[in-house]
């Protein structure tokens, strides 16, 4: 048995070792809001937090996660995050929305490590979130407004 704790709830799993942490969270945790996209850590799809830090889940082992917190979209639920999502419906970003969470997971990372992100900085966090639709430029905006209360309540 593996002890896990995801979205602040405390889970027993029993699955081998190097199980991707990806396939624990959709198929034993029916936490399915996570992606699998390229399964090769390319896409960022299936981004998750690991005690904060965003990691690709489809090349993190469970055992990996053992004993930290892992935080999923299900249970990203902070101010953050809310202004994040806020900001991801004024700006309509999703299109098909399969990369989506990655995306919103990958922007909370960002905006905890800086609350005012320069276009460089969002470049640079943003990168490793692969889009089929095109939806950089929405996502760009989205993460500007979410970074400024001011512009995000309008
Ligand atoms: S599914 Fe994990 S990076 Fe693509
Ligand atoms: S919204 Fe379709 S892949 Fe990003």
């Amino acid at each position: 048995m593996i002890l896990l704790t995801v979205n602040n709830e405390r889970r027993e799993v029993d699955v081998p070792a190097d199980t991707p942490l990806l396939w624990v969270l959709r198929d034993q945790l029916s936490l399915t809001g996570t992606k699998y996209g390229c399964g090769i850590g390319r896409c960022g799809a299936c981004i998750v937090h690991l005690d904060g830090a965003a990691v690709n889940s489809c090349m993190t082992p469970v055992s990996a996660a053992a004993g930290k917190s892992v935080t999923t979209i299900e249970g990203l639920n902070d101010d953050i995050a809310m202004a994040l999502r806020r900001a991801w419906i004024s700006e309509q970003v999703p299109q098909c929305g399969y990369c989506q969470s990655g995306q919103i997971m990958a922007a909370a990372v960002l905006l905890v490590q800086h609350p005012q992100p320069t276009d460089a900085q969002i470049t640079a966090a943003m990168d490793r979130v692969l889009c089929r639709c095109g939806t950089y430029t929405r996502v760009r905006k989205a993460i500007h407004r979410a970074a400024s209360p001011a512009v995000e309540t309008t």
